[in-house]
């Protein structure tokens, strides 16, 4: 099973993620976590990408991608093929956000050139980590490129993030608000009963 934790910065992801992987380890489940970007070409990619000043939004989105085709190929595809459990920070649907909403580069070419990286891979699930971005800007130390744009910019993500909602059924959105023990019960209830389905089939 392959599952998705998505939201804007400072939204809990991985923090929520630690307790899930926590969780289903103890009831015996093989996982694997992993995140974009940085699960694929390693650590410098995500330094690249965060701390390059002068980079444009394209050649933005194409570091994005390259990441993720080999994030697909050297991390996630393998550990699905073994049967086990993978919890991704991130997907691409951080792109449509971020890329699209927040940059401004048109969805439909995202969705172009994410398709080609993507290879028809699909989570099973996304949990969206929704919370107002003053908030999760507050919790962050906006200390990298991306944490540093305007508000203007994080509230245009939000609001992409909220109408992939709407749209997409297999976004779970959760309030990021709340305490973190209730974020990570609301992210099981809907969790465990997946992935015992998966199992009895
Ligand atoms: P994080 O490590 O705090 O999740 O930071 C990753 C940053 O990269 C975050 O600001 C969102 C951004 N991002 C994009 O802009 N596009 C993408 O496709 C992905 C995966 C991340």
């Amino acid at each position: 099973m392959f599952i998705v934790f998505e939201g804007g910065e400072g939204a809990g992801k991985s923090t929520a993620i630690e307790s899930v992987a926590e969780e289903l380890r103890k009831r015996g489940y093989s996982i694997v976590v992993t995140r974009e970007p940085g699960g694929g070409l390693g650590k410098e990619i995500d330094e690249l990408i965060k701390k390059n000043l002068n980079i444009t939004p394209l050649p933005e989105l194409f570091l994005f991608m390259a990441e993720r085709a080999a994030h697909i190929e050297n991390v996630i595809e393998p550990a699905l093929r073994e049967g086990k459990i993978v919890l991704c920070d991130r997907f691409y649907h951080s792109t449509l956000a971020y890329q699209g909403y927040g940059r401004g580069i048109p969805l439909e070419l995202i969705e172009k050139v994410d398709e080609i990286a993507r290879q028809g891979l699909l989570p099973d699930v996304v949990f969206l980590l929704d919370l107002p971005e003053e908030i999760g800007l507050l919790r962050t130390e906006r200390a990298d490129r991306i944490e540093k744009e305007s508000m203007v910019f994080h509230k245009r993500v939000r609001e992409g993030y909220l109408r992939f909602a709407e749209d997409d059924p297999s976004i779970r959105k959760i309030d990021a608000t709340k305490p973190r023990e209730e974020v990570l019960q609301d992210i099981l209830k809907v969790l465990l009963l997946m992935v015992s389905v998966q199992q009895s089939v």
